[in-house]
């Protein structure tokens, strides 16, 4: 039986997220990629929900395709930046949010440099939190917009699913986000990246790991290839950029080794001639900007099915 609620009350993380959850929301999503195709791309869905988007890291897709999202859903929409706010006078995120909350607001779209910030927020207001990158510990919905790409471009079910993630293991929360999405499903997972670039205790995920990235690649169905996190990197992990590319980066010299079907990913932004090459990121095997405008349709889904006073799909 399909389900059509959502066991979780907010989206903090996909570990321990059932695989019925993160179905209902796919397949939610594929119906707001229909509505993103007509003329007028905007249904009444959450009128009278108000969202509150608080981004204290800097954010292209995330925070644009959740304002988009809201808006085309007609919710009322609120953006908190901490330049012109009192963070900056010292403020703590406990205080910020229930002075934000006295204002009544429904929902809170977070992004934060701290790994447990929104699961934080959940203890500190009634609001939903839906978590939009805390740290190096989860991204859930690029974790969701992956999966659903994934599903869209390989047409394979997960569990025959072969995905590799190339890069930094030890930062990417988007890493984090699609391998428990992707064990959910039954997908097959792997990672390759410099031992450097590797979390303590990396063999307890229950993923192959490598280190040569030409073994990596045989046989996968898709490579989601992550970025160089060059503002998280504590100094020396990565010997050079150029030292990177040649080693881990996805050039096509090395794709002329793999599946000619093989799906290439990249969350963004995107360090060109660092992890991957101009000619792949703009190439034909490469769904990077298919993954974004999945972005939008992906909120969208998160958004309808944890809003607290939910509507009807609309027409
Ligand atoms: N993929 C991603 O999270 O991009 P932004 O940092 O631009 O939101």
């Amino acid at each position: 039986m399909t389900a059509t609620q959502l066991s979780i009350e907010h989206l903090t993380g996909l570990e321990g997220v059932p695989a019925r959850d993160i179905e209902l929301i796919l397949d939610t999503a594929e119906s707001f990629r229909e509505i993103l195709e007509r003329p007028i791309k905007k249904v009444p869905t959450l009128t009278g929900v108000t969202i509150v988007n608080f981004f204290y890291e800097p954010s292209t897709r995330t925070r644009l395709s959740f304002e988009m999202a809201e808006k085309r859903l007609s919710a009322d929409v609120v953006n908190f930046g901490t330049a012109a706010s009192s963070v900056t006078k010292g403020e703590t995120l406990k205080d910020t949010i229930r002075n934000i909350e006295a204002m009544k607001i429904d929902m809170v779209v977070i992004r934060h440099s701290h790994a447990g910030a929104a699961e934080y927020l959940t203890r500190c207001t009634d609001a939903v939190i839906l978590n939009a990158g805390d740290g190096c510990h989860e991204h859930p919905t690029q974790g969701l917009l992956d999966l659903l790409t994934m599903r869209q471009h390989t047409k394979k079910p997960f569990k025959d699913l072969r995905v590799l993630m190339v890069g930094d293991m030890r930062h990417s929360r988007v890493i984090r986000s699609d391998l428990w999405g992707l064990k959910t499903l039954g997908a097959s997972v792997a990672v390759c990246g410099p031992p450097s670039l590797m979390p303590a205790g990396v063999d307890a995920f229950g993923i192959d790991v490598y280190h040569d990235l030409d073994t990596a690649l045989e046989g996968a169905d898709v490579v989601n290839v992550m970025r160089i996190q060059l503002e998280r990197q504590e100094g020396g992990l990565v010997p050079s950029l150029r030292e990177y590319n040649r080693t881990f980066g996805i050039t096509r010299q090395r794709l002329k080794r793999t599946r000619k079907d093989l799906v290439i990913m990249h969350p963004g932004p995107i360090n060109r001639g660092v992890e991957i090459d101009t000619d792949v990121a703009d190439g034909p095997r490469s769904v990077i900007l298919r993954q974004v405008t999945n972005g939008v349709a992906i909120r969208m889904a998160c958004l309808v099915l944890l809003a607290p006073q939910k509507g009807t799909l609309g027409e």
